[in-house]
């Protein structure tokens, strides 16, 4: 897996991003100018390519799985996870939704804005429960 370069890269970025992401934010502290600009570009890119299947308010619809749920927390479910998902899509291990397609259209950056949207929103509303 790693020796798709793509792949290595977008974890790369994954990292970098996860630690400015906790240097600038904290733990449930305050939000910088920049998080929130990301965060709003994440909400949007995620309601155009992600809340098709994951919903508007991420908990999920008949085609995919909340990502409110437990499930993909940061530590089961890493930022890199999301790169990937989006890159070459997700086998089904976790639910009865059938496999996730690649998204197309996407660059890594935006994906990042995606994953800073997801953080943000988990943070605030907290996770559901596996099994729901
Ligand atoms: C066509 C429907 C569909 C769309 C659109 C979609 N997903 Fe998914 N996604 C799914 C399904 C179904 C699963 C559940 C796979 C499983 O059973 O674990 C999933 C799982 C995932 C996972 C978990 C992958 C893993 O490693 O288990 C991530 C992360 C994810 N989606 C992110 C996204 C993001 C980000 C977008 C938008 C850019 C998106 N998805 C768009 C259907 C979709």
């Amino acid at each position: 897996m790693t020796d798709h370069p793509r792949i290595a890269k977008s974890l790369l970025l994954a990292v970098v991003l996860m630690l400015v992401v906790t240097a600038c934010g904290g733990a449930g502290g305050e939000i910088t100018e920049l998080d929130a600009a990301l965060v709003a570009e994440g909400a949007e890119l995620y309601e155009a390519f992600c809340a098709e299947c994951h919903g508007s308010d991420l908990r999920g619809t008949d085609l995919g799985p909340s990502h409110l749920s437990i499930v993909y927390e940061p530590g089961h479910h890493g930022d890199g996870a999301f790169q990937i998902a989006v890159l070459i899509g997700a086998t089904p291990h976790h639910w009865d939704f059938g496999p996730m397609p690649p998204v197309e259209g996407l660059t890594e950056e935006d994906v990042e804005a995606i994953i800073a949207f997801v953080r943000q929103s988990q943070r605030e509303e907290g996770f559901e429960p596996y099994p729901p």
